[in-house]
């Protein structure tokens, strides 16, 4: 299939790129590089061996832009990755993120069904469980309060797409709800490149490991969990890529409406992982006990079978190759990609 990919030159966008051509798809990705750097696209072509990859700088609140886009290609699917993902900073400016994860959704499939293009996978997340009512999460539990706007955007275009679809049967959509993707490819040119100070764990290790940052702070050791830390369910990037062009399989046999959770299954504490790094990598990570982060949950992973049995997805990677890889992005890109 030819896929329209919105957000492709970001973290999880560039790398499944490379998965999407490996199985044989083709794309044209869509940014407006507001939290990304064009250097990932050529380095994901280098990877894929293409000379490049069909790329408009485009925001998909712009129509005219879209339709653009649409008139040059014949697009099958959509995989749809755009979006503002700073959970603290939707808490300061919470319509700058309405307006663009909602606002720039709807005028995405506007597009696309003007095109007859009514196939999309979207990136939602773990976050609209809230403080899940049932460990391990699956699909069934029920949607819960978000703690702040960007986990709102998630929660209410899971319902947009859900009731477009319902009004249109020909639309195919499926919601992919991440756990919390790490790592990187394994030839470490591309990776998760954070603007300022990391919010995510992972990359915050990797820059005090490469002496970006002088210690790790450790949200609370007081959490009803095995070592008091918190405990989440990280998922390689790579298997998580994989996850969308099984989707698209899915997608292929008209599924309707598809629901998945994106995980490994386990659950892995704040220490875990820090000691992981350490011990795969044999570099230190000084880190001390901070309080607890305001809106955390104690313990977040899924029950991954449902993507299994539906999707013959599963993820491969473990905890030393999430590590590992993490680590081999950023010691060879210790201030990420060069300058646009
Ligand atoms: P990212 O910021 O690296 O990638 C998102 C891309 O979308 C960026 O390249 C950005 O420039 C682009 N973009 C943003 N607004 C746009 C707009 N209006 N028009 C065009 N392009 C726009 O983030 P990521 O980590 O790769 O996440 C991809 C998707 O997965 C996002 O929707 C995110 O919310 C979701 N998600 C991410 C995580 C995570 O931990 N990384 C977890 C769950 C869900
Ligand atoms: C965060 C987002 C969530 C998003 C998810 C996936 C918040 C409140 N939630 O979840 O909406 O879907 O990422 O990207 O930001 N930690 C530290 N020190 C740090 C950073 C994190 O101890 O410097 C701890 C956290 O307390 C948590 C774990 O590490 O226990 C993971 O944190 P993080 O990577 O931010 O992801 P989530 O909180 O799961």
């Amino acid at each position: 299939m030819n896929i329209l990919v919105t957000g492709g030159a970001g973290f999880i966008g560039s790398h499944t790129l490379i998965e999407l051509y490996k199985a044989g798809h083709t794309a044209v990705v869509v940014d407006n590089l507001s939290n990304s750097n064009p250097v990932a696209l050529q380095r994901v072509a280098e990877i894929i061996g293409i000379p490049e990859i069909p790329f408009y700088k485009v925001d998909i609140r712009d129509r005219e832009g879209l339709e653009g886009v649409f008139a040059k290609h014949k697009l099958d699917a959509c995989i749809h990755f755009a979006g503002l993902k700073a959970v603290g900073e939707s808490v300061e400016k919470p319509w700058e993120y309405y307006e663009n994860n909602i606002g720039g959704t709807l005028t995405l499939v506007d597009v696309m069904r003007r095109h007859g293009c009514k196939n999309i996978i979207f990136s939602s997340s773990a976050t609209v469980y809230g403080d899940p009512v049932e460990i391990p999460i699956t699909e069934n539990c029920p949607k819960g309060q978000c703690t702040n706007p960007y986990g709102w955007t998630k929660s209410m275009l899971e319902q947009v797409l859900m009731d477009i679809q319902k009004a249109d049967p020909e639309w195919n959509v499926v919601l992919l709800r991440y756990f919390n993707p790490v790592g990187a490819h394994q030839s470490g040119r591309i990776g998760e490149n954070p603007n300022g100070i990391p919010n995510n764990l992972m990359p915050y290790i990797t820059q005090v490991a490469v002496g970006k940052r002088k210690e790790l702070g450790v949200f609370g050791n007081d959490y009803p969990t095995p070592d008091g830390t918190g405990v989440r369910d990280y998922i390689h990037v790579v298997d998580l890529a994989n996850a969308h062009v099984c989707a698209l399989q899915a997608i292929g046999r008209h599924c309707g409406i598809g629901i998945y959770n994106v995980g490994t299954g386990h659950g892995y504490s704040v220490l875990d992982m820090v000691k992981a790094f350490i011990r795969v990598n044999g570099v230190d990570v000084p880190y001390s006990i901070k309080p607890r982060r305001a809106g955390d949950i104690a313990t977040c992973y899924c029950n991954p079978s449902k993507a299994k049995a539906e999707l013959g997805w599963e993820a491969k990677y473990g905890i030393d190759d999430m590590v590992r890889d993490s680590w081999h992005w950023q010691s060879q890109n210790p201030d990420g990609y060069p300058e646009k």
